[in-house]
């Protein structure tokens, strides 16, 4: 996680390190700090706390340095505080690093019986000190070549050193690293995000890559030290929406876009003249694939969930999901003939990207679904399907998590008709009704005030359980973990059928319990189920799809009815009550709903 921005230019660069850093701010926002070179000296600043309360302190300081780094923070070693916050500096360099430095302890033991002394807990500083002790003796390029050899773990580096005072250095070992290209400055970052404002014209490091940045040139070596070229990319011009319009947070802005991201979403992937879904050079002959793994992290794992259940109802491959961070480490069986799609709205999350590079190593067919598509994930797939949700600010997950399953769901139909497996009429009436999909989450939207009424309960209960079956049941763990980081609530998303088997001990008098209970295969079963938590003593909100029979809901607390769709497309509804509820029960804590405690955005971490 952690932020990086590095500036050279001919004018100060405060400002300019300032307002990326605010970009950042969504890779960790526990502490955050700036340093920049003026008159030989390195004028550092850092504070534990956002990047607005760093901005005041600099604002009263005079920082005149052209050349400088910033970082925010997301606390690996060591607690969010001042000290610990980045950049870390000697004497002779300052350094701010994302990433684990995984025998920072070993090296740290070394560097001290040879007299030096740390201020931080940090592992980062672990590079500043070991990088000052090579620059006795070494010039600067050979000096971070030796630095870097000792390091095991993954780091993306921006360093400045004072006898060098025209140039940062830049390196890259499994976090990302962009540089940019201006008028006469440069810039480095943590991804292209970060430089949007500033640049268009970008070039991606690759794991091992060093490289030397100043206001008129960039320089890469490569990991063997040999000079290399690199290409330069052009973003997209569109840019993205930091505005919270007339809402007051991300999420809440983010929730109600809904209705028209899936609709962009649609419109790039659906063709409306003929009922049909176009997914372009589509790289592999589906006929010849048996099987395909879906793998992510949190919320994009509740959509490989979702997705499993679509796969297995309407084409006849064989499916597996697996959480990227176990996939990365366990002895898996690669298959010639199978896909494997890696699900990530960041395309950063460093888990997934491991996942990824594991299955290019051994040279499986890579597909991955990203909001980002300048990202790692995207850059080293084989094929990218975007969910063209736009920017999603908020920490917690919502609108992706829609265009994510959204994607899924076209690619798993076209896949079906193109492999023979649903009929033409059954293909194109599904289609039908995805078109309505987006009138039909505007419609559910209309809970809102319903949830924000109930939500209060959910506010100050110990613990709450969200329960559903088939396609409700990653719902239900897709509301739990919604609840979790939002209000920090205990909640368990768990398949509804499994209570009696040991969670139903939980269950006491007054717990608030979801029940997810679409009118689908699974309903008389789901509503057993309830009766089984109700007599039990728990408060249940009940979530089904409107409907002309009546709910037979004896002893239910409260009812909420989505809109009426097929059972397929039910996901999406289901989650918007869930997704509200989490909402307000954080906001009647006053907690910030958009930088939910020790999280962050994109966890470029392991
Ligand atoms: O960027 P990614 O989709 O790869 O992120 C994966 C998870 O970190 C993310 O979905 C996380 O679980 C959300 N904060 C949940 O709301």
């Amino acid at each position: 996680m952690c932020g990086i921005i590095g500036i050279s230019s001919s004018k100060p660069v405060v400002n300019n390190i300032i307002s990326s850093l605010k970009k950042l701010e969504y890779r960790g926002y526990d502490s955050a700090g700036i340093a920049t070179f003026s008159d030989k000296f390195i004028d550092e600043v850092k504070c534990e706390g956002r990047v607005g309360k760093l901005e005041k302190i600099v604002s009263k300081k005079s920082l005149k340095g052209i050349v400088g780094i910033g970082h925010v923070r997301w606390a690996t070693h060591g607690v969010p505080n001042e000290i610990n916050a980045h950049p870390h500096s000697s004497d002779r360099v300052s350094v701010v690093h994302n990433g684990i430095i995984e025998n920072s302890t070993i090296l740290k033991k070394i560097l001290e019986k040879k007299g030096y002394q740390f201020k931080s807990q940090t592992d980062t500083e672990v590079i500043t000190i070991l990088l000052t002790e090579n620059l006795k003796n070494n010039k600067l390029l050979v000096a971070v070549q030796k630095t870097l050899e000792k390091l095991h773990g993954s780091y993306a580096l921006a360093i400045l050193c004072k006898d060098n005072p025209d140039l940062i250095v830049g390196a890259r070992r499994g976090s990302p690293l962009a540089v940019g290209y201006g008028h006469n400055e440069n810039y480095l970052g943590s991804d292209s995000y970060a430089l949007k404002s500033m640049t268009n014209k970008i070039s991606y490091l690759d794991d091992g890559d060093i490289c030397i940045l100043k206001k008129d040139s960039a320089e890469f070596y490569n990991s063997k030290g040999k000079k290399i070229n690199k290409k330069i990319l052009t973003m997209s011009e569109t840019e993205d929406n930091y505005d919270k319009g007339d809402f007051k947070t991300f999420m809440q802005k983010e929730i109600f876009e809904q209705p028209n991201s899936v609709k962009s979403c649609i419109n790039e992937y659906v063709d409306h003249l003929r009922d049909d879904i176009n997914i372009y050079n589509f790289p592999w002959d589906i006929t010849k694939i048996d099987s395909v793994v879906l793998i992510g992290c949190g919320t994009a794992y509740h959509a490989c969930m979702v997705a499993k259940y679509w796969i297995e109802e309407l084409t006849s491959l064989e499916v597996a999901i697996d959480i990227a961070s176990e996939f990365r480490y366990k002895r898996n069986k690669f298959k010639n003939n199978c896909i494997y799609i890696f699900v990530s709205q960041s395309g950063e999350t460093a888990d997934t990207f491991a996942a990824l590079e594991l299955c290019k190593k051994n040279k499986m067919k890579t597909l991955s679904v990203v909001n980002v598509v300048e990202s790692s994930i995207a850059r080293n797939s084989n094929f990218v399907l975007p969910i063209h949700c736009g920017a999603e600010i908020c920490v917690a997950s919502t609108k992706a998590f829609l265009g994510q399953m959204l994607v899924l769901y076209v690619l798993i139909l076209k896949i079906s008709s193109l492999r023979g497996d649903i009929k033409k009429k059954d293909y194109e009436a599904k289609i039908k009704l995805l078109k309505k999909l987006p009138e039909a989450i505007r419609n559910t939207l209309s809970t809102e005030s319903e949830m924000e009424e109930i939500s209060d309960i959910f506010s100050e209960a110990k613990g709450s359980m969200f329960l559903g079956r088939g396609y409700s049941y990653p719902i239900a763990m897709e509301g739990a973990l919604k609840l979790k980081e939002l209000c920090y609530v205990h909640a368990e998303g768990y398949p509804a059928g499994e209570m009696k088997h040991g969670p139903l001990a939980l269950i006491e008098s007054g717990m608030p319990v979801v029940i997810i209970a679409p009118r689908d295969k699974y309903y008389e079963k789901t509503l057993s189920n309830m009766q089984e938590v109700i007599a039990r003593g728990a408060k249940v909100l009940f979530i089904s799809n409107k409907s002309k029979d009546e709910i037979s809901s004896d002893n239910v607390w409260k009812k909420i009815e989505v809109e009426k769709t097929s059972d397929e497309l039910l996901p999406f509804l289901l989650t918007i009550p869930l997704q509200l509820l989490a909402f307000y029960a954080a906001k009647n804590k006053g907690y910030d709903i958009d930088k939910p405690r020790n999280l962050a955005k994109s966890v470029t971490v392991e």
